[in-house]
């Protein structure tokens, strides 16, 4: 039995996947609309939201305070694979929210002998939240969640790193991959979830910068990039 299956894990991230569909209802299909306006191009929404991320990335993101912006119960699997098979015992992540991907990420750890997941989230209430929802889960011992910009609290990560997830702002996949670069191991896997950002693609499609990198056909749409540090 892994820890993922427990009750307390499985019914706690039943109830957390639940309440995030409801909170973030109104975002998605506000979403869906834009997508499937006339005249609407994929690439057109996101060279747009990318725009307004690079005016004021705290600003778009401080009104979704209320919101999960959650991975998928299927992409949290996919997390918790990952982590076992990498034998994760040192994971960053990049935009924890109330917690649901690093739940995930977290009872890998703990099925892999321990370790401990960096966070990062400038919400305070998101931070509070996550924290609560990580003791819930019995794996809060496993987390730091660091409050404030990834860009300075990511700054130094302390060792090897085996998984790094971006999950964050998406117009600064890049910077924050490159300030962790340097602590990943050979091996180690970088995931990227909506990543749509080009510079941030073509960084990690670039065999000249030391990853294996392609898109998951996994949720597909979400733009879920799989690298792997091969350098
Ligand atoms: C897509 S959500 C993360 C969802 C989370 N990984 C999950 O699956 O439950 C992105 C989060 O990143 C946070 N965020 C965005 N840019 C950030 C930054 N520069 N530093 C810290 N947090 C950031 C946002 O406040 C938001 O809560």
């Amino acid at each position: 039995m892994t820890t993922l299956a427990s009750d307390r894990v499985a019914q706690l991230l039943t109830r957390l996947h639940q309440d995030a569909e409801a909170s973030d209802r109104e975002h998605v299909e506000a979403m869906m609309s834009a997508i499937e306006a006339p005249g609407a191009s994929m690439d057109e929404l996101i060279a747009c939201l990318l725009a307004e991320e690079r005016s004021d990335y705290r600003g778009v993101y401080r009104r979704y305070a209320g919101n999960y912006l959650a991975v998928t119960p299927t992409y949290g699997r996919f997390l918790y694979a990952m982590a076992r098979a990498c034998k994760a015992t040192r994971i960053v992540e990049f935009g924890t929210s109330m917690g649901i991907s690093t739940i995930y990420l977290a009872a890998a750890l703990r099925d892999n002998g321990g370790g401990c997941l960096i966070g990062s989230e400038f919400e305070p209430a998101k931070v509070a939240r996550a924290r609560a929802n990580l003791d819930a889960a019995g794996l809060g011992d496993l987390v730091e969640i660091r409050e404030g910009d990834a860009r300075e609290t990511l700054r130094d990560v302390g060792g090897e790193v085996d998984l790094l997830l971006v999950d964050g702002a998406f117009s600064l996949y890049l910077p924050v991959l490159k300030l962790v670069e340097p602590y990943l191991r050979p091996g180690a896997a970088v995931l990227g979830e909506n990543a749509f950002d080009p510079d941030y693609l073509g960084y990690v499609r670039d065999p000249a910068n030391g990853y294996v990198s392609q898109t998951l056909p996994l949720d597909e749409g979400r733009g879920n990039e799989f690298a792997v540090r091969v350098a």
